[in-house]
């Protein structure tokens, strides 16, 4: 099906004075959003236009009760300029999971995908041609029932911004496992890419900056011993011969770009294990020099090598230079996402 959008062009367009050799993750915006309401049952109003804040009522029940649920994924250029998606259809049902868990209707697959296609390629001049760097979609919903008390709102807003960014971590990353603060339980949310789980990261992150690390590992929240998940990404050890990243027990985040490893490693011959891994066995193969890399994997950070992790009176420190297998994975993605190595899963679509 094919949806019709309403456009209003920007007659202020902001793109020169974009330095896109130097773009900070985050903080710039292209010129159009889309946007879309669920009213009645039914997704209506659709229409794309001029970034401009979004008027909203005190009693907006995603302030109180949390519905917000949201996805990051990447748009590239190749050689010619031709505008690339990464995977937007696993993106699609990814989003519709989390909808399902917070109670919050799903969007039709093809009118995302339709939503995204048309914003990206009116925005395509945005898309930096840096390897490494992209235009950042971030597809989001919330609820906008105005009411005071627990209950599923009955309406919401569907908006998809982009904006240029370079490298999520310029810098090899350390990591504190926190094993008193936890992000999610089996049973809980924390499957679902909602706003609540990056608020429950902030103050352990806050608090690990301050050590001089740049984010959290978590831990699980029964055993405080199984590791789940970094508070930007997921996570890989090679240990010995294997590389292993946490199984999706249900509180893990099930990663795009985690499914895009696992499936590139093993097919260059990598023995690649999910499983339940915990930080004693991780501490341990490093103490018996079995612990060659860890890695954090997202569609943000793409792949960003660990140099360190602390846990309790433990430190682990990695030659960030000597991440062979983290780097094989990172140079195949960005070479796939400009078109430089081929892609033979059908990852990459014209935008
Ligand atoms: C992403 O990787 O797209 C995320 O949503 C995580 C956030 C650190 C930007």
């Amino acid at each position: 099906m094919s949806y019709q959008f309403h456009l209003t062009k920007t007659q202020n367009s902001s793109l020169d004075k974009v330095d896109f050799n130097n773009i900070p993750f985050g903080k710039v915006f292209s010129d159009h959003m889309f946007m879309a309401d669920y009213i009645n049952g039914e997704w209506m109003n659709f229409e794309i236009k001029p970034v401009a804040p979004i008027p909203t009522h005190p009693g907006n029940m995603a302030w109180h009760y949390g519905q917000a649920i949201f996805e990051g994924m990447k748009a590239t250029r190749d050689a010619e300029g031709q505008a690339l998606l990464f995977r937007p259809e696993l993106h699609a049902k990814r989003m519709n999971a989390s909808a399902r868990r917070m109670c919050m209707p799903e969007l039709p697959e093809d009118l995302f995908l339709q939503a995204i296609h048309t914003l990206v390629d009116m925005e395509k001049a945005w898309i930096p041609a840096q390897i490494g760097s992209a235009l950042y979609i971030r597809p989001f919903m919330y609820a906008t029932d105005e009411t005071i008390g627990v209950k599923a709102s009955e309406t919401f807003k569907f908006v998809i911004f982009v904006m240029p960014v370079g490298p999520y971590y310029s810098q090899p990353v350390n990591l504190l496992a926190q094993d008193t603060y936890v992000r999610a339980v089996v049973g809980g949310v924390g499957e679902a890419k909602t706003a609540g789980n990056y608020a429950a990261s902030l103050l352990p992150a806050t608090m690990a900056r301050k050590e001089g690390y740049d984010q959290v590992m978590w831990l699980d929240g029964v055993y405080k011993k199984y590791i789940q998940e970094v508070g930007t990404m997921n996570i890989f050890f090679v240990i010995g011969d294997e590389v292993i990243t946490p199984n999706l027990d249900g509180a893990i985040l099930a990663g795009i770009t985690r499914d895009c490893i696992l499936t590139l490693l093993r097919d260059k011959g990598y023995k690649v294990v999910e499983r339940p891994i915990t930080i004693d066995e991780v501490v341990e193969a490093d103490a018996s020099g079995r612990l060659k890399e860890i890695f954090g994997t997202g569609t943000a950070a793409v792949v960003a090598p660990v140099a360190k992790l602390k846990y309790r009176d433990t430190i682990i420190t990695l030659d960030p230079n000597n991440q062979k297998i983290s780097t094989l994975a990172k140079d195949t993605i960005n070479g796939m996402r400009n078109r430089t190595i081929e892609d033979k899963y059908g990852w990459i679509v014209p935008a």
